[in-house]
């Protein structure tokens, strides 16, 4: 199996500040950073460490051209990104004491190529493979559209959230992934609760308190807690969720153990600075796992 991810790459400045800005507020970083980002690459590099064969969809300019180096360096094949003369999508990213953060990112070439590359590559893709998405780029309905006609599993993660985007892509979707703000502002829009959303599979993360996977067919719910860790970062996390768990389900796994590692792979990420450059790699993933159950701990 495969997955093909159609998603954003952004080049992402992260600056360390006290303290989250305020409305009118000048602040003064402690330090500045860049690295590889936007919701989709990350996804992708999450999930290409964690074992599955990936390929990444979308676009950069010359200028992102290191972004697709990191990429290919973390085992996402990148052949079919485009090259385009738009600048490449950036965010610029605060970071307080607490490890939450602010994000404002600018579209670019996450916005600016066509539909051709992606049908082209969707062609060759099967039943039974994936197509992971967020909501940073173009063609989201049109490649969920496509993949779902060629029989493949469309897992959207929507974030950055808008009700809109959601609302137009449900239909072709099979896992839709959210955290607990999203999945409140969804269940509100629509005035019904989590279990009759209409798509097959809910994977719903909440940070410290964990996560849930809502089969809607059976009502079914399966709960994995939050492994405690002490977070210097949390930028990316619900992205190496989303991309752990597509990945892990691809290999073959049981949904439980796809949790599972999905809340592993997630909680070493946010221990270490950065978005797509903190995902961890499958072998480290299984070794925090087997400490875990070595020293006794629960997961929370
Ligand atoms: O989810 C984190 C990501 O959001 C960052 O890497 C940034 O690029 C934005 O897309």
């Amino acid at each position: 199996m495969a997955i093909w991810n159609l998603g954003s790459i952004n080049i992402d400045h992260v600056y360390r500040v006290r303290h989250l800005p305020q409305p009118g507020e000048t602040l003064t970083a402690d330090s500045h950073s860049m690295g590889q980002g936007g919701k989709g690459a990350n996804q992708a590099v999450a999930a290409a460490r964690a074992g599955a064969n990936v390929t990444h969809l979308g676009a950069v300019g010359r200028d992102g051209l290191w972004t697709l180096e990191r990429l290919a360096a973390a085992g996402v094949e990148t052949g079919r990104v485009a090259v385009l003369d738009l600048p490449t999508g950036h965010a610029n990213i605060y970071v307080d004491d607490a490890a939450e953060n602010v994000i404002v990112i600018l579209r670019g070439a996450n916005w600016g190529f066509a539909i051709d590359a992606v049908a082209a590559a969707l062609a060759e893709a099967g039943p039974g493979d994936t197509l992971l998405l967020q909501n940073e780029t173009a063609h989201q309905v049109a490649a969920a559209r496509l993949a779902r006609a060629r029989g493949m599993r469309v897992v959207y993660s929507a974030a950055p959230f808008e009700l809109a985007a959601v609302e137009a892509i449900l239909p072709f979707v099979t896992t839709l992934a959210l955290n607990a703000g999203e999945a409140a502002e969804l269940t509100r829009a629509l005035g019904c609760p989590l279990e009759t959303v209409p798509v097959p599979e809910l994977l719903i993360t909440r940070g410290a308190e964990g996560a849930e996977l809502i089969d809607t067919a059976t009502g079914a719910r399966l709960a994995q807690p939050a492994f405690r860790v002490v977070p210097v970062d949390t930028t990316g996390a619900g992205d190496c969720f989303a991309g752990s768990f597509a990945a892990t389900r691809d290999l073959g796994a049981a949904p439980a153990e796809a949790l599972r590692f999905a809340a592993a792979a997630a909680a070493i990420q946010v221990t270490r600075p950065g978005a797509g450059d903190a995902m961890p790699a499958r072998d480290e993933v299984l070794a925090f796992l087997a400490e875990q159950a070595g020293s006794g701990a629960t997961d929370r």
